[in-house]
């Protein structure tokens, strides 16, 4: 009899505790299925002192804990990956966290569960009369906990930040299993060590997060969409800025090139989104009132290259337009296991890497799909062709971000993907520094082992 599995039933009750592999599969594989592993178990907590004492009885047990929110991660940060065979994980799933408290409308706040998904939070605060500042394309199952575990960040990054941004206070389960919880939302609050934000970003290194206390905006609906051809990523960058100076209120500025069109208008059996085709495309989204809408119309159209655009000031026009940008992820996956590679960096230098990249792409003989929030200076680099293990594209895609000044994770995270090459961004003195809190933390390891901090080689 296997006591850790009793002990976790006597929690969660049976129904909670899956063992079949029919049942676990959906947990055991990540979204893009390039990562998976076998599982001990999956658990199914309801409440935070559920999680507290499914955690308490893994540290009693010694058994690695991988939290995982609505598992659209893309590292391998919420699934069991290259586990010890004699100790796999014990994956924790927070998806029936999902308390949700009623908008505060003084504050302009809301505490949230962990399971709670992001289209269910927007919702939730747009009947309110505000917005949450997260979104992003798998916004039906990615979660609260998931989103603050990985500092998400999304298409609206640019407004309002990145999921960091929205944290006001989190409850989290350490890995004693004691419980810290700060959801007050007093914005005013300058007590010491902010221990919420400390698990923004951490990838269920440091504790799981079972509920938040996030800030929301007031509604600001999209006035007006715009999608428009460009001649490559230097145009786009050009064009970005021009729109920006010519209209306040930018919500996004997205960017995709010909080869994501065509797999996303095949895969999704969209028709051509201008009367010509363009190497790229940038998709910009503005805020503003109804009485706003010919003057910013007519702004844009002194923009010289948005001669080559269509706009929409309709929700389903622009549902339309946003489908060509949103569906890439999707198409990608359909045609094979891509290799997800995020990256961001200076605007300045995205034509320089984006010439190199195909360089670079060319010796692996894969294909490149290039996307993203080019707002923010953040290129997914998807490379279809090379074999799920082989690593190679994936570190000289990384390296060159590096070279050109970048980050090698914009905002999916490090997971197992990127451990290795943490270096390349963090310096060793901030790498011993996270070393130093997460074992301060989880001394026995039982976090999320080898995701974000690479396994040490025994000195
Ligand atoms: C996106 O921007 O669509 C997401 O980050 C997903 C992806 O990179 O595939
Ligand atoms: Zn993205």
């Amino acid at each position: 009899v296997d006591a850790l599995l009793a002990d976790l039933a006597g929690i969660t009750g049976g129904e909670h505790l899956l063992t079949d592999q029919d049942m676990t599969g959906g947990y055991t594989t990540d979204w893009t299925r390039r990562y998976r592993g076998p599982a001990r178990c999956v658990v199914r907590p309801a409440s935070t002192e559920e999680v507290a004492g499914v955690i308490e009885a893994c540290a009693r047990h010694k058994a690695p804990v991988v939290p995982q929110g609505g598992n659209t991660g893309l590292v391998g940060g919420g699934v069991p990956y290259r586990a010890r065979q004699d100790n796999p994980p014990v994956v924790l799933s927070a998806r029936r966290l999902t308390r949700l408290d009623p908008v505060d409308t003084l504050s302009g706040q809301v505490t949230a569960g962990a399971g709670v998904t992001i289209a269910e939070l927007r919702a939730h605060a747009s009947r309110a009369g505000f917005e949450y500042g997260v979104d992003l394309a798998s916004h039906q199952a990615a979660t609260v906990g998931g989103t603050i575990a990985t500092n998400a960040g999304g298409v609206l990054k640019m407004r309002y930040g990145g999921t960091r941004a929205q944290v006001l206070g989190v409850e989290a389960v350490l890995a004693d299993g004691s419980v810290i919880s700060h959801l007050g939302g007093i914005e005013a609050d300058n007590t010491g060590y902010d221990l919420g934000q400390l698990m923004v970003g951490s990838e269920g290194t440091l504790g799981v997060v079972t509920a938040a206390r996030l800030r929301l905006w007031p509604a600001e609906p999209p006035l007006l969409t715009l999608l428009a051809g460009v001649g490559g990523i230097e145009e786009a960058v050009t064009l970005q800025a021009a729109i920006r100076a010519a209209v306040p209120g930018i919500r996004a500025v997205e960017y995709f090139e010909a080869p994501g069109l065509a797999l996303v208008r095949r895969h999704a059996g969209l028709p051509a989104p201008l009367p010509e085709d363009y190497p790229g495309y940038l998709l910009a989204e503005v805020a503003g009132s109804e009485g706003n809408a010919e003057d910013y119309a007519e702004r844009l159209s002194v923009t010289p290259p948005l001669q080559k655009a269509s706009v929409a000031m309709d929700a389903a026009g622009r549902a339309a337009l946003w489908a060509y940008r949103e569906r890439h992820t999707e198409a990608i996956s359909a045609e094979g296991i891509p290799h997800k590679l995020d990256v961001a960096m200076p605007l300045s230098q995205l034509a320089q890497f984006r010439a190199e990249l195909d360089e670079v792409i060319a010796k692996t003989g894969g294909r490149a799909i290039v996307f993203g929030h080019i707002g923010a200076g953040n290129v997914h680099v998807n490379v279809l062709g090379p074999a799920p293990q082989d690593d190679a594209v994936d570190n000289a895609v990384l390296r060159l971000a590096a070279a050109h000044g970048g980050s090698i994770s914009a905002e999916h995270g490090i997971g197992h993907a990127k451990a290795a090459l943490l270096h390349l961004s963090r310096t060793p003195a901030e790498i011993a520094a996270m070393r130093t809190v997460k074992t301060a933390l989880d001394p026995d390891g039982i976090l999320n082992p080898g995701v974000l901090l690479a396994p040490q080689e025994s000195k």
